[in-house]
């Protein structure tokens, strides 16, 4: 990119997003470098807490505890206590790599046909009986995961961890451009809540952005946790709490459910390609089986249309992109469920003949329809399509001592299931599972019978926190996002624009992203970082149709590089969602 075309995108971002910026220079904070540690939230306040702890002596995994509970305090539409969530960790000093699943689990009482014949509860948006109330909730995995992070890698104790999000639930948060536009989308639904009620000054349709919002009861909650660990939470008077209120709005969650809750850690997908190991989340999540079969087809491509070179990506690469996500997408939608309760053909379907029928059937200048990279592992198999959200938030954390932590976290849609307990919002997960096959939910769309909920089952996921090694085994980025099914495609390009064409952080954030999940067959285009008019009638000219959103998920991202003088850390929190990053 120029100078002068720098310039102009970053004047243009600094409008759109409202900032960040730094004032007196006018150039765009996003972005921070880093030499001894680095944190990038979609928060400033929780990068802030990150680096807190960090200071204070702790690591990556106390780090990325106390970010993760900031984050839940300061921008409880996206995260917190009452959702669940992913972590990869590398811990430098046995180069090891460990995947903790602490997503939530159906309740006992979930069946394949529960939200059959079941009204909405509300009127309003997103008001499925999957997606609003107490029907809507999986047992929280958040308070298990942070503490299961913190034992098992961390170095302070919980009671310090918690507390900068503590001190920012009691003395309270600015609301942000992104929790206030989404307050003012769920408003109805929020004031139904009566604690989510006290948060709206008289009448007012949504938080205004700036307003402070304090929230003692969760900062209660923050310090019984600190005090009496994930026990606290998952049994006595706030799993009490939490029972009567899931209940009381319908749904069936018991003391029992909560008492059971269980981390669990699986192996990490991965895969070597382009010269670097990719390493990303297993199922439950689709997502980083998404990455690594698309990165296999884009390499069995002949090399015009290979991710190579200095970017930005041109209309080949984006057709090329566009057409891999297609076919790993259909294997989503039929195959993926809980690994615990289904069996997942992983092998068969990364098979390499497989790989390279979908790379056959790729055409260098016709978008194919999605079908044409359907290779079903039995034949009639029926086409089934999953489905799209858009809470969620992802962090990155790099200490001095070269650990690496990636988490991405959730309550699922905005502001979760609108209601709250023990000042927590509590998820609405369960709208990740299919309803019921072969049904168009809330969304127009419909998912699989490997994903259909039951006792205990944990739902598909797309969150794909991913670590990218070197040639000898050595992190050198750190990445993830948030944004519903967008999140896999989102990280893979901001990936490849840093490693395969040459991006730095603030370039390979700030550039245009597209997104494709074969059903429905659109491209979706962002309206944020808009695409030249001239590549996109290139890429209609292949036959892809154009759908606008607002944009392709929020990604963060740390880059690790390596100099003679030591390391230097490059953190980037998306422009999208108006985070910063901090460190030292
Ligand atoms: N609820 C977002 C995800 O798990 O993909």
């Amino acid at each position: 990119m120029t100078r002068l075309a720098r310039a102009l995108a970053l004047l243009c971002f600094a409008l759109l997003v409202g900032g960040p910026t730094n004032e007196s220079t006018a150039e765009p904070s996003f972005v921070g470098e880093y030499t001894h540690h680095a944190v990038a939230a979609d928060q400033a306040v929780a990068s802030r807490a990150g680096h807190e702890i960090l200071e204070a002596g702790g690591n990556a995994a106390d780090a990325a505890a106390a970010t993760m509970l900031a984050l839940g305090v300061a921008n409880p539409a996206s995260s917190g206590m009452g959702g669940g969530g992913f972590l990869l960790y590398y811990r430098a000093s046995d180069q090891t790599l460990t995947f903790l699943d602490f997503r939530e689990r159906a309740p006992a009482a979930s069946t394949a046909d529960m939200y059959d014949d079941v009204a909405e509860p509300l009127p309003g948006p997103a008001n499925s009986a999957s997606q609003l109330h107490g029907l809507a909730s999986g047992v929280p995995g958040e308070p298990a995961g942070v503490e299961a992070m913190v034992r098992r890698f961390g170095k302070l104790p919980l009671s310090r961890i918690v507390e900068p999000a503590r001190r920012l639930a009691s003395e309270g948060v600015s609301v942000s451009e992104a929790v206030s536009r989404m307050s003012g989308y769920f408003a109805a639904h929020m004031k139904a809540d009566p604690l989510m009620r006290t948060w709206f000054e008289g009448d007012a349709a949504s938080l205004p952005v700036g307003q402070r919002l304090r929230q003692p009861e969760l900062a209660r909650t923050l310090q019984a946790f600190g005090r009496g660990g994930s026990r606290a939470i998952y049994t006595g008077r706030i799993a009490r709490a939490i029972v009567r209120a899931n209940n009381r709005f319908g749904g069936k969650m018991t003391l029992q459910d909560l008492a059971d809750y269980e981390v669990v850690e699986r192996a990490p997908a991965s895969a070597e390609r382009f010269g670097y190991r990719w390493v990303t989340a297993p199922p439950p999540s689709a997502g980083g089986f998404t990455m690594l079969q698309s990165l296999a087809i884009l390499e069995g491509l002949p090399e015009r249309w290979r991710p190579m070179g200095e970017g930005p990506a041109t209309a080949p690469l984006l057709h090329a992109l566009a057409e891999s996500w297609k076919g790993p997408f259909l294997d989503r939608e039929r195959y993926f469920g809980d690994p615990d309760h289904v069996e997942l053909q992983l092998d068969r379907l990364m098979a390499p003949e497989r790989i390279r029928a979908r790379a056959d059937a790729f055409h260098p200048t016709l978008a194919m329809p999605p079908e044409d990279y359907d290779f079903p592992l039995e034949p009639n198999e029926p086409d089934i399509v999953q489905s799209d959200n858009a809470g969620t938030s992802h962090l990155c954390v790099v200490d001095s001592e070269g650990n690496v932590a990636a988490v991405t976290t959730t309550v699922n849609l905005p502001f979760g299931a609108r209601y709250t307990a023990a000042g927590m919002v509590m998820n609405d997960e369960m709208d990740d599972f299919a309803r019921s096959v072969g049904e168009a939910n809330a969304f127009g769309l419909v998912g699989g019978a490997p994903n259909l909920p039951g006792p205990g089952k944990r739902p598909v996921s797309t969150m794909s926190p991913t670590i990218i090694l070197d040639g000898e085994g050595r992190p050198v980025l750190c990445a993830g996002a948030a944004g519903g099914s967008r999140i896999v495609t989102a990280i893979q390009q901001v990936v490849m624009n840093q490693l395969l064409l040459g991006m730095d952080v603030h370039d390979a954030l700030a550039a245009p992203r597209i997104h494709h999940q074969g059903h429905p067959n659109a491209l979706r285009v962002e309206e944020f970082a808009p695409l030249p008019e001239a590549l996109l009638d290139r890429l209609a000219a292949r036959g892809h149709e154009r759908e606008p959103i607002r944009n392709v998920a929020n990604v963060q991202t740390i880059r690790i590089v390596r100099t003679d003088d030591g390391v230097r850390l490059v953190a980037g929190s998306d422009p999208r969602k108006g985070g910063r990053p901090a460190g030292r």
